[in-house]
């Protein structure tokens, strides 16, 4: 799909970057050529991720653990980075997320996730952005967001606010820094199977297949389909999309909009049964 070293000389930040969907996009930057950056709070899945890359790969890699609720580990972090020079791009896919009924919250569960994805989130690209705006660099920022950051989502509604917030923010900076050469991009992944993710979101078994049965496409999403629109949307070759939220979800959240959708259900029977009669 790219030309294989499109991302030669580009130096990225992938924040959760040892597990998950974070780790896939890593994989996928490394893999056209790209130095990273891998934060998140165990060195040891990071190291372990980064060694892979390395030797995959032929490129840098540098773990780094941090927990981004920490303001000054982040400060701590993003300086280290910079120490092997200075970062292009940043994508902010930490989070944290689960299933509740909303009265049952006490307020450090809401702050359990707000505090990563929302302030977090806020910290590590503040960060980034200060040092970019002083260097005068031109950069790229990526943040994963969800469907349900607009369409809000029950049962989930910390990580519904955060989610909300940071394309609040893409938006934002998308226009402030645009100017000055950062451009600030979301993604909304649909359903993409990770084990902290479905751990947490997926209870029961007989729920499993949820996310496929509501779905158009009849599945879930491949984390190769993620990590090349990731791909594209960092690379300089995007350049002229700013300040936007690409959906990848099979087409799952307009599924549950349309007036009409239920009539998905009708066989060619039934549509020949109430056609018009003549
Ligand atoms: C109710 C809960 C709870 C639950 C935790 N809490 N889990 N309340 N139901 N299932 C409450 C705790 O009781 C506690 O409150 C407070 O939250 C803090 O809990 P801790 O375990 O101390 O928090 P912490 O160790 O900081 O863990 C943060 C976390 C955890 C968010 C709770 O799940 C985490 O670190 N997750 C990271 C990975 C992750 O979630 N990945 C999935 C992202 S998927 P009290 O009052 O008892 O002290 C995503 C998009 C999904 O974001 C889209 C899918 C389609």
């Amino acid at each position: 799909m790219f030309k294989n070293d499109l991302l030669k000389g580009k130096r990225i930040l992938v924040t959760g970057g040892g597990t998950g969907l974070g780790r896939s996009m890593a994989g996928r930057f490394a893999e056209l050529g790209a130095d990273l950056v891998l934060t998140g709070r165990r060195a040891e899945v990071l190291e372990e991720a980064a060694e892979e890359f390395r030797k995959l790969h032929s490129v840098e890699v540098e773990a780094i653990p941090c927990d981004i609720r920490d303001p000054a580990a982040v400060d701590a972090m993003l300086d280290q980075a910079w120490a092997k020079g200075a970062l292009d791009s940043l994508v902010n896919n930490a989070a944290g997320n689960f299933i509740a009924r909303t009265e049952g919250l006490s307020h450090r569960a809401v702050d359990a996730v707000l505090a990563t994805v929302l302030h977090g989130t806020a910290y590590v690209t503040l960060g980034c952005g200060k040092r970019w705006l002083a260097e005068g660099r031109k950069a790229s920022v990526l943040s994963v967001v969800t469907t349900y950051a607009w369409t809000g989502s029950a049962f989930v509604v910390p990580s519904a606010m955060a989610k909300a917030g940071v394309l609040a923010m893409t938006r934002s900076l998308a226009v402030e820094w645009g100017g000055r050469g950062i451009r600030l991009n979301a993604v909304a992944p649909g359903p993409f199977p990770t084990k902290g993710a479905w751990e947490r979101l997926v209870p029961r078994e007989d729920l499993a297949d949820t996310f496929e049965r509501k779905n158009p496409l009849g599945r879930v999403g491949d984390h190769a389909e993620l990590a090349n629109l990731a791909t594209y949307l960092l690379a300089d070759e995007a350049g002229y999309i700013n300040g936007e939220v690409v959906t990848i979800d099979g087409g799952e959240w307009l599924q549950g909009a349309g007036q009409f959708n239920f009539l998905s259900a009708l066989t060619d029977e039934d549509w020949e049964e109430i056609k018009p009669k003549k």
